[in-house]
């Protein structure tokens, strides 16, 4: 079988307006600037009002990165929405096809947490690698604010709202080099937004679930402790199978999800602070988008030019960890 090269030819992003900083949240739970910014980085976060849907950001994000590459959305073959928090529990991809206009594309959602971009990108490139289709849009967007217990401190402090997206297209060239993904559901436990049935008696015979979904719950120092010991491994395991060293690296983009765990990570792969992107002070984890959010930033400063080299790594709820090395841009 003939095999094609993958390109990622644009990014676009987007967040709400509306925005809460640290002082606003010392206002709802006993905390304070002073620790939340020396603890994670983060010193504010975008939230989305309640008319805000999940489609809306993610289509905005995505006309963005569709126009950097060039396409009209009639061009695109297939459209994968990476989320854990969908406007519809049957999915949310479609939604976003139908607002953008993208007629053509077959569209469906993919869930892996904070790892969804990071497993979407390499979903998304086996499709382009077999032939079977040209152009794709990946988008990263999560609304975690919507699940998160605004009176624990533990963990409310940690999640912001928005979406990334990137297009991947067909390429002589491959700048897709290499990838690793895992999972451990055996300690699913540790950080979870898990539904919770209650029985329903329909009949004498029947009694069936019905709950709802709980607030996120997370043991913190098990997460910071599995991020910052599995992390390392992958990308190691990433740029090996990219034939690359962590030296020919020239931009870290790890998900955002503590500033700590970015400094921790680039830290045991010997990659010098100013090759990190972060952005956790302006929107602390955004889950799924916070990749390609951190991503589209670097591409538009112009930070990130093509042909760099990108190790990128997510890791999260699952649990899910992966990394893929790529060259920016055609
Ligand atoms: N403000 C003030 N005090 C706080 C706060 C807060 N927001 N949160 C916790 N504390 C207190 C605790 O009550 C505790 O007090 P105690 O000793 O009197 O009981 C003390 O601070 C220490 O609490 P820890 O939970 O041990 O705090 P830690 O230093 O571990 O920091 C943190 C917590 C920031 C959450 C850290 O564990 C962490 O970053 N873990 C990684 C979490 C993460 O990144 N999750 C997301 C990744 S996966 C995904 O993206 C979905």
């Amino acid at each position: 079988m003939t095999t094609t090269g993958i390109a990622i030819t644009g990014s676009g992003s987007a967040v709400p307006s509306l925005s809460l900083d640290n002082h606003g949240l010392s206002q709802l739970v006993e905390t304070s600037d002073d620790w939340i910014t020396s603890r994670t980085g983060i010193r504010r976060r975008h939230l989305a009002s309640p008319e805000v849907t999940l489609g809306q950001v993610a289509a905005e994000a995505s006309l963005q990165a569709i126009a950097m590459a060039g396409l009209d959305p009639g061009d695109l073959d297939l459209i994968i929405l990476a989320t854990s928090t969908a406007d519809d529990l049957f999915g949310s991809a479609s939604q976003i096809q139908a607002r953008i206009g993208a007629t053509r594309a077959v569209a469906f959602d993919l869930t892996a947490a904070c790892s969804g971009f990071v497993f979407g990108l390499v979903t998304a490139g086996q499709f382009i690698r077999t032939g079977v289709y040209q152009n794709v849009l990946l988008v990263g967007a999560d609304i975690l604010s919507r699940w998160v217990d605004w009176s624990d401190r533990r963990t409310c402090i940690l999640f912001g709202d928005g979406a990334g997206a990137v297009v991947l297209q067909g390429s002589d060239r491959d700048r897709l080099l290499g990838f690793e993904l895992k999972s451990d559901g055996s300690q699913n436990s540790s950080l979870n937004l898990a539904y919770q049935p209650e029985p329903k008696t329909l009949t004498p015979d029947v009694t069936i679930g019905q709950g709802r979904f709980h607030p996120i719950t997370m043991n913190g120092q098990d997460i910071y402790r599995f991020a910052v010991k599995k992390v390392p491994e992958v990308v190691e395991k990433a740029l090996f199978r990219a034939d690359r060293t962590a030296d020919q690296v020239d931009w870290l983009i790890l998900h955002q999800a503590n500033q700590r765990i970015l400094d921790a990570v680039a830290g045991r792969l010997k990659i010098p602070p100013e090759k990190v992107i972060s952005n956790l002070a302006e929107y602390g984890n955004t889950s799924a988008a916070s990749v390609p959010l951190a991503l589209d930033e670097a591409v538009r400063s112009g930070k990130v030019r093509s042909g760099d080299t990108i190790a990128t790594a997510g890791f999260g709820a699952g649990l899910t960890w992966g990394a893929a090395i790529f060259e920016w841009g055609r």
